[in-house]
């Protein structure tokens, strides 16, 4: 563990208008304010951005965005670039979260041109990826999330590897209260990081954050986080209570 940095990150979705973005993370500060050395995050609505980031100021809270474009710019009505981002003071950006795949139809070829132009402007990007519950059932869990993170890092060099978070976030726990168990959790993350082994060497693979996602909270923040190869938590709901939130952070710590 003392390889990789533990983040924390939330995951607020399509929830909170500016004001209630600023309320809510000044609530926040100072329950985090004696957190040591896990970092934390935000990741807010694009309308969010510049409210947040200048609640977060002085505090050690990075704020982050949802979704991304991989154009530098043009004709994409609606769409929002790296740059622009970038210009606000965002540090991370969630890449291929499941409900963009589902709702949105992101591919991983998509996510692949995302994490290099977020890498390439200097953003962290948070790779999701995770595998349904029929896939599951299937068994084809590891098949899937190995198609999912070979595409979206195929671009990635050795050197930037760093600098990506994968977050592993079994579909059917997000959201529905059902948690994945510890062992699982675990276990996925091992193997994302046998996988990512494979590709970037031993030295590199030790040193990437992989976080898990899916119904985490204040009751089992600590037995996920306690597992060697959880380095943090990407979180929804809970993420949208400051006192949850905290606890969960505080787990970490
Ligand atoms: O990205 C975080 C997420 O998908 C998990 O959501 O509400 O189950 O914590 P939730």
């Amino acid at each position: 563990r003392r390889y990789r940095k533990t983040i924390i990150a939330g995951n607020w979705k399509m929830n909170k208008t500016p004001a209630e973005a600023k309320a809510l993370i000044e609530e926040m500060k100072p329950l985090l304010s004696k957190t040591k050395w896990c970092e934390m995050v935000l990741c807010v609505p694009f309308t969010d951005i510049q409210a947040a980031v200048k609640a977060a100021k002085g505090s050690k809270i990075a704020i982050g965005a949802e979704n991304m474009h991989f154009e530098k710019s043009g004709a994409f009505t609606g769409e929002i670039s790296a740059d622009m981002l970038k210009e606000l003071g965002v540090k991370y950006v969630i890449i291929g979260h499941s409900e963009r795949r589902q709702y949105f139809n992101e591919t991983d070829e998509a996510c692949g041109k995302k994490v290099q132009v977020a890498l390439e402007n200097g953003l962290r990007p948070i790779l999701c990826v995770g595998e349904s519950l029929t896939e599951r059932e299937q068994d084809v869990t590891m098949e899937v999330i190995r198609k999912q993170i070979k595409i979206a890092l195929q671009n990635v060099a050795v050197e930037d590897i760093k600098k990506v978070v994968i977050a592993y976030e079994p579909i059917w726990a997000i959201g529905t209260g059902k948690t994945a168990t510890a062992e699982q959790a675990n276990e996925v993350c091992s193997a994302i990081r046998d996988c990512l082994r494979e590709k970037y060497g031993a030295r590199a693979a030790r040193g990437i954050t992989i976080q898990y996602g899916g119904s985490m909270n204040a009751k089992n923040a600590s037995e996920l986080l306690a597992q060697p190869d959880v380095d943090g938590g990407l979180i929804g709901g809970a993420s949208l209570k400051s006192a949850d939130f905290a606890t969960i952070v505080e787990a970490a710590n």
